[in-house]
């Protein structure tokens, strides 16, 4: 309704603005009392995805990436908040939605059970009447990517959890979605198989321009995936931006290794470095992830009897280890709870 046409071409694929979900649930809080409680799974969060990027979207357990996932795809109803994607409100449009997007939960399968996997696809094709020439295009693709060949003849049940993801993969993109939102593709798969499920996005991002969500607790799959990555904690988006800028949200630290001529007691008096380590003549000096080495390097080659040196980025695990427990303790403001600090 009253929306330039104009715009629709540099108009972002996905918006979020201030999207909100809370669950009412009931508790048991005594022997025979229920009490209804609030669960602000996703609170207030704003973000654009422009066509053809690949985010990933990270955050520890029950932290409302799901629920964002399922809001985005028009399976959960917003609380409040707009969300639109492709232009569509998929909450009042999920069928026509549908369309546009792929969807694959890496913790329960889309596809029919009883049915071999050739069979599965045939039943996508006819719910979303994708035309013959597309059909048979993309499952040619996925086929050939995924190495499903040997597989299409196989019930679902019995297929390996990693044959299985693959297979619904496929499924996922037989319709040509602009879209594909992925909820931990890559959970439990083996290494060849993470592997080969991360190959196949990023040639389907790289290729077709497929807008792509990933949701993981893999940070190997955002590293070779993702240029892009939103963290999200108690429902509130707490960093989004490069990796890179990641690591300096976090307080990352960088480490300067220095060897030694011969072994000594721990380095100190460096201005902005503490030693951390000691292993013989090697020593290890921690220093904020934003500053330059090379005054360190300086201070301790005036100091010390210096042979050679090296600069260890921080450690990605750690850096969003450190932001989990730094969101944990953000306060929230607007709940009741909030207002108090602690
Ligand atoms: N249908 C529901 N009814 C009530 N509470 C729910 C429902 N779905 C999710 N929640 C709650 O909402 C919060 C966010 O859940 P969500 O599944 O979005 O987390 P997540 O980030 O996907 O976590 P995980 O990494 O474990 O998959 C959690 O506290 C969860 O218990
Ligand atoms: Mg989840």
């Amino acid at each position: 309704m009253g929306s330039g046409s104009g715009a629709a071409a540099e108009r972002p694929l996905i918006e979020v603005d201030g999207a909100e979900k809370v669950f009412s649930v009931r508790r048991r809080t005594g022997r025979l009392r229920r009490t209804r409680q609030e669960v602000r799974a996703v609170d207030g969060i704003t973000f654009r995805v422009p066509r053809g990027e690949m985010v990933g979207y990270i955050g520890p357990n029950g932290a409302g990436k799901s629920t964002t996932i399922k809001m985005l795809t028009g399976i959960l109803t917003p609380s409040g908040g707009r969300l639109r994607v492709a232009g569509i409100d998929p909450a009042r449009e999920r069928t026509r939605l549908a369309r546009r997007i792929g969807v694959v939960f890496g913790q329960r399968t889309t596809l029919w059970w009883d049915l071999p996997l050739r069979d599965s696809y045939e039943l996508v094709r006819r719910m979303y009447r994708v035309p013959d020439a597309v059909y048979r295009a993309n499952l040619d693709r996925c086929v050939e990517l995924l190495d499903l060949a040997p597989l299409l003849a196989v019930p679902v049940r019995q297929l390996s959890l990693g044959q299985r993801m693959r297979g619904d993969i496929a499924a996922a993109l037989l319709h040509d979605p602009e879209v594909l939102y992925l909820d931990e593709p890559t959970i439990g798969l083996d290494v060849i198989s993470k592997a080969k499920v991360r190959g196949f996005l990023r040639e389907l991002n790289a290729e077709r321009g497929t807008t792509v969500l990933l949701t993981t607790h893999d940070l190997t799959d955002i590293e070779q995936l993702c240029r892009r990555v939103m963290v999200i904690d108690h429902g509130h988006l707490i960093y989004d931006g490069g990796l890179e800028g990641l690591r300096a949200a976090g307080d990352g630290e960088r480490t300067l290794v220095v060897d030694l001529e011969r072994e000594l007691p721990p380095i100190e008096g460096i201005p902005g470095a503490r030693t951390v380590k000691v292993d013989g003549p090697r020593q290890w000096l921690a220093f904020p992830a934003a500053r330059s080495a090379a005054p360190l390097v300086t201070a301790v080659a005036e100091r010390y009897p210096l042979v050679d040196l090296s600069v260890r980025e921080p450690d990605i695990e750690e850096v969003i280890a450190r932001l989990y427990a730094a969101g944990g303790r953000r306060p929230e403001p607007g709940r009741e709870s909030g207002r108090q600090p602690g």
